[in-house]
């Protein structure tokens, strides 16, 4: 499939700016510039210190290391295998020294990355990473497909988790299940380091795991997703350990009911800030009031959290191809959280689930 369309969207995104190329600078990892899979549509490889450049005609070309060639050549942009780090820097002087005026992603690209793009041109350098991530929220026929199957591997290990899960179980266990699991259907990796807190770890909404073991009336939040295609997704369920009480049953019931509220809220031309709020109206009015204290999702993609959200910090009017996550959540220090998260499109008519297991209350 050929990417030029997702370039052109990211000139079309751009504003005032005219810039004769935008260079994609990748350092060692985790500075790899995920625009660079964007526009190449490439799978597999690291990329590290590549570059790729695009052009006001929707045409690119990069500039790969040997060992990547291989992978490279599965895109149909022409590219020039170098066999040390100096043929990239002249590379660049090849390609930017008669630009006047060139583009690049400021918010991924490191310090020495600048210098060296600097250093192989005259040029003005203008940051485009606003119209990049316009470009990369309005996914494609081909990432919905991609993005669709990363969250029914998720979906799916968490239908099935809630049989691997009793009382004594550790957490890292617990998350070494999810993981194990998602690689058997088929995921690459895990999307992100996966989050299994239980009792009072459960109200520490970024926590990861730990040795602490499940006891009876604990809150269980998972919160994990699959790397597929270099695509992700982002699923938390929140179960219950043995026994639930009222205050953990109310808990459950208010989240559900602003996950709920929010869902129903999703269509294009709505505002992403309206969707939070219609979440946390549900919450505030009940004891819980205050208790939900992040932003009601993020866009994802190649990224977990890919520039976008659904947050009364985020300015963006929902459109279909966006690709979001619902996630409120309730956390109260040393007692417990609980968090229900699915992924979302928004489609012509509303929105399209991408994660879709279970989400009823259960007590294991
Ligand atoms: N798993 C991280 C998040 O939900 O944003
Ligand atoms: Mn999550
Ligand atoms: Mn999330």
């Amino acid at each position: 499939m050929s990417m030029r369309s997702r370039i052109e969207s990211i000139f079309e995104w751009l504003e005032e700016e005219d810039p004769e190329a935008i260079v994609i600078l990748n350092s060692v990892k985790p500075h790899v510039d995920k625009t660079f899979f964007y526009a190449s549509g490439l799978y597999r490889g690291e990329f590290e210190n590549c570059a790729l450049i695009m052009y006001p005609d929707h045409t690119a070309e990069m500039c790969v290391s040997k060992l990547e060639s291989e992978s490279a050549s599965k895109s149909d942009i022409p590219m020039d295998i170098m066999e040390d780090r100096e043929e990239l820097k002249e590379w660049l002087e090849e390609k930017l020294s008669d630009k006047k005026k060139i583009g690049i992603n400021a918010s991924e690209l490191t310090y020495k990355g600048f210098e060296k793009i600097q250093d192989s041109t005259e040029a003005d350098i203008i940051d485009v990473s606003d119209a990049i991530i316009e470009a990369r929220n309005r996914k494609d026929e081909k990432e919905i497909e991609i993005l669709d199957k990363a969250g029914d591997i998720a979906s799916s290990v968490a239908e099935e988790i809630t049989d691997h899960i009793s009382e004594g179980m550790k957490e890292f266990k617990v998350a070494a299940e999810l993981s194990y699991r998602m690689r058997q259907k088929g995921a690459s990796g895990d999307a992100f380091e996966i989050i299994a807190g239980s009792g009072p770890n459960s109200a520490e909404p970024h926590y990861t795991s730990g040795k602490r073991e499940l006891q009876k009336g604990d809150f269980l939040v998972l919160d994990f997703g699959a790397l597929y295609k270099r695509y992700r997704s982002d699923i938390t369920r929140t179960y219950i350990i043995g026994e639930a009480s009222d205050r953990q049953k109310k808990m459950y019931s208010t989240v559900l009911e602003a996950q709920k509220a929010a869902l129903d809220m999703i269509e294009p031309g709505v505002e992403g800030a309206e969707v939070h709020n219609a979440a946390k109206e549900v919450i505030d009015s009940t004891e819980f009031e205050g208790k939900f204290i992040h932003g009601l999702g993020h866009s994802i993609g190649l990224s977990t959290h890919d520039g976008s959200g659904l947050s009364p910090n985020v300015e963006v009017t929902l459109e279909p191809g966006m690709v979001f996550t619902v996630e409120p959540g309730i956390y109260i220090s040393d007692f417990g959280g609980v968090r229900i998260e699915d992924d979302i499109v928004v489609t012509e008519e509303g929105y399209r689930l991408l994660t879709d297991a279970d989400k009823e209350m259960r007590v294991l």
